[in-house]
């Protein structure tokens, strides 16, 4: 088995653990985990920040408003969902769709870490405040970093981080459709590893979330599945 297929069976074993997991009390008002959705071997990652309720409902991120503009905005760049892969810092819908609270995005966050280590993408797009803060680990806000991109290590996979606004604001404030189309437009790029301005990340073949006891993912003397060391 390639692979790449290996990293999207144990990509598929992680989201039958998230199913049922019962980690943080958002467990107990959701209606369906949203684990996140897209291509398992994508070199363009999407996180946004947490399931709305359309979301919740479906099962499939980023399916309401902010959704159809993140649809929007790929087919700008001549890309569709189906060759991306997109989650959310939590994989459960705060009620009423309030702000993610700190425990909340600490206990969900292995699992963005999981699934950065399997797809290993080498673009990281953070949609807003939340993600770009979490994959960052810098108190700098969106409105500041946005376009800029950082290459960083998450859970020690090496991947290019670019933040840009969360969709959901650009329905709100029209002005930031501008800002958000703009940054998307060095997208392909960014993926190519053509744009001087964003060092392409190397990412070794073997990387992957260095877990307890676990080699790297999708190598040969470790399967993928003893890399989902969260549970
Ligand atoms: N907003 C998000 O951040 N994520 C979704 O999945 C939907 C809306």
């Amino acid at each position: 088995m390639s692979d790449a297929a290996v990293r999207a069976q144990a990509l598929e074993r992680l989201a039958e653990h998230l199913r049922g997991c019962t980690r943080c009390p958002l467990s107990e008002g959701r209606t369906t985990v949203v684990v996140g959705a897209g291509d398992p071997d994508a070199d363009l990652l999407f996180v946004g920040e947490a399931p709305g309720a359309n979301e919740d409902r479906t099962g499939l991120p980023f399916v309401g408003q902010a959704g159809k503009l993140l649809d929007e905005l790929l087919a700008g760049i001549g890309m569709s969902r189906e060759q991306v892969f997109i989650a959310n810092v939590l994989k459960c819908r705060p009620p009423g769709n309030r702000d993610p609270r700190p425990e909340e995005i600490d206990s969900c966050r292995g699992y963005l870490e999981e699934q950065v280590g399997l797809i290993r993408p080498r673009v990281v797009c953070t949609l807003g405040n939340f993600a770009t803060k979490l994959l960052s680990g810098r108190p700098e806000g969106i409105s500041k970093v946005h376009g800029q991109p950082l290459p960083i290590a998450f859970a020690g996979v090496p991947v290019l981080l670019y933040p840009v606004y969360h969709p959901a604001a650009a329905l709100y404030t029209r002005a930031m459709l501008g800002s958000l189309q703009e940054d998307f437009a060095r997208l392909p790029a960014l993926v190519a590893g053509a744009d001087p301005g964003g060092a392409a990340p190397d990412v070794p073949e073997a990387a992957g979330v260095p877990t307890a006891g676990a080699a790297p993912a999708g190598s040969a003397a470790d399967p993928a599945t003893e890399q989902l060391g969260l549970f």
